[in-house]
């Protein structure tokens, strides 16, 4: 037992926590998953085992937790590329409410662990409904894996730390993979932007790594940020689940109360909290969306909001000014943003927690797997 206690402790190697070794690991692992969903020449999507999106009427992506908000994304996506109608699920509820589905159901149940009981008992439910169904897992042999239809791996490796970052992130390009698959099959999706968006998500590992690059900047911005005793994020379009995403990520590790929120949605509740002490986390990469982000943000600033903007440089330079902080990311094109800024948005939430000196491999009330209700 010591011994293989010992093995683990020594395979965080030179971090001093799973989590920020995960964080850190996830160029690598992203290169290796995408080696198995891209093309050698990276100009398009090749799944390790086919999917057939043509007999869909509509997808239904469920899971629970940090999944969920890959599975909220890649709605983004495959409505975008397929045209398909999208609906995301929490697993906890979907398996209660027993909606009405048929045979055109595609479900996709997204799950690091592959054993989370709701989603196993979700999956088992769009089964008995003559829905079809595929995984998304880490865990292989897992029970969700071997009970649905297909299984895909994200290859992401073992993840040790009970928050999810590297796993996320795998979720993220391997749902991009079968958003793109999907709108080839459906004809809603050309050639050439098969192989833009191919190689788009290609870049996202060097992406990604020079988005870590940011760490000594953010380890001093949470400085500040462990001062607060509410942070918000803000997102539009794709980048409000990562809003989610982070605000989760603060919660979980740092016990600091967090909120993510839509940007057009805060002036509907969230805007009541803003004041000096609330610091307010945007997440705009220039993408046609970036202009309604930044109004929001205004409105936030116009009331002493403490406003850190995570953008490109041409986005920085356009709306930075009067902000309390920026963060630079790389110029991308805006499909590969979510993976690309979920890396700051994880390590914002693990230097604030280490600041405030939490367990952040082994938070609070909180298991990796929940396999029990
Ligand atoms: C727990 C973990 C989360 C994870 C969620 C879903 O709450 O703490 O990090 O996102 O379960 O787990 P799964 O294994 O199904 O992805």
């Amino acid at each position: 037992h010591t011994v293989a206690l010992e093995n683990f402790q020594a395979e965080k190697g030179l971090y001093k926590h799973f989590m920020a070794k995960e964080i850190h690991e996830q160029p690598g692992v992203l290169a290796d998953a995408l080696a198995r969903y891209l093309t050698p020449d990276r100009a398009a999507v090749r799944l390790p085992v086919p999917v057939d999106f043509t007999s869909a009427s509509r997808i239904v992506l469920v899971a629970c937790g940090t999944a969920h908000y890959a599975c909220h994304v890649a709605k983004y996506w495959f409505e975008r590329f397929a045209r398909l109608p999208v609906e995301i699920e929490v697993a906890s509820e979907f398996r209660y409410r027993e909606p009405p589905l048929d045979a055109g159901t595609l479900g996709i149940f997204v799950s690091q662990s592959g054993e989370t009981a709701d989603t196993l008992a979700a999956l088992r439910y769009v089964k008995a409904t003559g829905g079809r169904t595929v995984a998304v897992v880490n865990v292989e042999t897992s029970t969700i894996a071997r009970e649905s239809e297909v299984a895909l791996p994200i290859l992401a490796g073992p993840e040790i730390g009970v928050a999810s970052t590297k796993a996320f992130t795998c979720q993220l390009a391997v749902l991009a993979a079968l958003a793109i698959t999907a709108g080839r099959q459906r004809g809603t999706l050309d050639a050439a932007e098969e192989t833009r968006l191919s190689t788009a998500l290609a870049t996202a590992p060097g992406l990604l790594s020079r988005a870590l690059a940011l760490e000594p900047e953010i380890a001093e911005i949470a400085r500040d940020l462990s001062r607060a005793s509410d942070v918000l994020f803000l997102g539009r379009g794709s980048m409000y689940p990562l809003a989610l995403e982070g605000a989760l990520k603060l919660k979980e590790i740092s016990y600091i109360h967090a909120e993510g929120y839509a940007a057009g949605e805060l002036k509907h509740g969230p805007i009541a909290l803003v004041d000096d002490a609330v610091p307010v986390i945007v997440l705009a990469p220039t993408d046609p969306l970036f202009d309604k982000t930044v109004s929001n943000m205004q409105e936030v600033m116009a009331r002493d909001g403490k406003v850190l903007l995570l953008s490109d440089a041409a986005g920085i330079s356009w709306a930075g000014e009067g902000t309390w902080r920026t963060l630079a990311l790389p110029t991308l094109d805006p499909f590969v943003a979510p993976i690309v800024y979920a890396a700051p948005a994880q390590l914002i939430a693990y230097h604030t927690a280490i600041l405030k000196g939490t367990d952040v491999d082994q938070p609070r009330n909180l298991a990796k797997s929940v396999t029990v209700e």
